[in-house]
C-alpha cells in the first residue's frame, strides 16, 4: 500500500514545497548522507545526530571518532553535528552498525 520509494524522494519534494530554513536529521547514515546532498542543493542548512558504537562514552578509547584524521570523538564533540562539520566527514554515509 502506499507510495513505494525511498525516503528521501518525498524530503526532496517537500524541501522543494516549502520555505525550509533548518533541516535535522537523525537515522542510517546512507540516508542522511542524502539528505545532506539534497541540503547541500538547495543552501539550506543542517544538523546531523550521528551514532557510532561508544566505548568509555568521555572521548578517551577512539571507538567512535570520526573526522579526517579520525580525530573527533562523537561522544564528546557530538553526536550532534551541522552540515559544515559533516562535510569534513569522509567516511560519513558509509558507517553500518
Ligand atoms: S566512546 Fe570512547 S572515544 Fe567515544
Amino acid at each position: 500500500m502506499g507510495r513505494k520509494c525511498y525516503v528521501t524522494d518525498p524530503i526532496a519534494e517537500i524541501i522543494e514545497e516549502n520555505n525550509i530554513d533548518l533541516i535535522l536529521t537523525c537515522g542510517p547514515e546512507v540516508m542522511m548522507r542524502r539528505v545532506l546532498e539534497l541540503a547541500n542543493e538547495k543552501n539550506i542548512d543542517l544538523q546531523a545526530s550521528l551514532e557510532r558504537k561508544m566505548k568509555c562514552g568521555v572521548g578517551l578509547c577512539g571507538s567512535c571518532c570520526v573526522g579526517k584524521e579520525n580525530d573527533i570523538a562523537v561522544c564528546k564533540e557530538g553526536p550532534i553535528f551541522s552540515k559544515g562539520q559533516l562535510t569534513q566527514f569522509p567516511q560519513f554515509g558509509s558507517y553500518k552498525k
